[in-house]
């Protein structure tokens, strides 16, 4: 019998990782990394550097990693993957591996599957939930409550909106289905333009700034790539009608994040909800974080839940036991 290919889990959630994976897949060599932080996987790789090794539980780290045909992980710290002589897959933990893909480090050969989670349910209410929000005006009532103000604002329907999605996959698609059952007129972005059912018009990589003068609300919803970094620049925010609600539940790199910060403080678009950044933690000395207009939170539009990517998971390393294709391959040229 073919030996057990090895799994090295390196997560700041490594222990429960290893709980959920060990009842699915019993028999399987698992080590896990409980990385809290970068510091801490260079602690460990300093360590590995170190010659012969020091203590019981850093030959166990080392042996997790040099042995391991798997990698099971959100980000690894530089070196960690040079460190993995033996490695033929990654399952990254989240939707977006985009940050595996620009490494350098991780060889051709390598296999990488991304999950889906529940990424495409949480990202739908995410947007359905702040755009609601801002329609009802929640917060306004919540304001007026607290002087015992009767008084009421404008009604308007998300039934009545206009939202476009620039990307349509796996977390656009689900949000343009779940607009378009509460009655909202959806238009999007896909890379080739081809038509989806229960989109109303589907613009392509060439022609997606036809649709921005049409959107009542525009979701960033595509994978970071070298095609979509700094795509909603200032040319893209001017062509958006005033007042446009801007969602970014992506990666901050798809936006210009100057000329986002004018178009908010001139007026221009109404309000943006942000969940990424180009720098995460936003820096505390951020503009963003003072902007009236701003709807930050952090990242946590979808987070990833263990127990549903160790099912994933699982399921995956059986097919790779079996020789058979993993789900979710991306795609390493495409970037997704
Ligand atoms: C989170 O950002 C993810 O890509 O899953």
């Amino acid at each position: 019998m073919n030996k057990i290919p090895r799994v090295c889990v390196w997560h700041t959630q490594g222990d429960t990782y290893r709980d959920a994976l060990r009842e699915r897949l019993p028999d399987t060599p698992i080590e896990v990394i409980n990385a809290a932080t970068h510091e801490t996987g260079e602690a460990v790789l300093g360590a590995l550097d170190s010659g012969p090794v020091a203590n019981h539980a850093t030959s166990v780290i080392a042996d997790a990693i040099s042995s391991a045909e798997i990698l099971l992980a959100w980000k690894v710290p530089p070196r960690t993957l040079t460190s993995m002589p033996a490695l033929r897959w990654v399952q990254v933990t989240g939707a977006g591996v985009d940050h595996f893909l620009e490494s350098t480090e991780l060889s051709a050969a390598v296999i990488v599957t991304r999950s889906l989670g529940r990424f495409g349910i949480q990202i739908s209410e995410y947007v359905i939930g702040y755009l609601l929000h801002h329609l009802i005006g929640i917060h306004t009532y919540r304001e007026k409550q607290r002087s015992h103000e009767w008084d009421r604002n404008n009604r308007p329907l998300l039934a009545d909106r206009t939202v476009g999605i620039i990307g349509l996959g796996s977390l656009g698609l689900p949000t343009a289905n779940a607009l378009t059952a509460l009655g909202a007129r959806v238009l999007g972005v896909s890379h080739s333009g081809l038509a989806v059912p229960g989109i109303d018009d589907v613009f392509s990589a060439r022609n997606w700034r036809n649709m921005l003068p049409a959107c009542d609300v525009l979701v960033i919803a595509a994978p970071k790539t070298v095609e979509t970094v700094g795509m909603i620049d200032q040319r893209a925010l001017d062509a958006l009608p005033k007042g446009t609600i801007l969602i970014n539940i992506s990666r901050g790199e798809l936006i210009d994040e100057d000329a986002l910060l004018e178009a908010l403080e001139n007026g221009h678009l109404g309000a943006a909800v942000l969940d990424v950044f180009t720098a995460e933690p936003l820096p505390e000395d951020h503009p963003l974080w003072d902007q009236s207009r701003a709807w930050i939170t952090p990242h946590i539009a979808a987070p990833s839940e263990i127990e549903v990517i160790a099912d994933e998971f699982a399921k995956n390393y059986r097919r790779y036991v079996a020789g058979d294709p993993l789900l979710n391959e991306v795609d390493r040229r495409r970037g997704y």
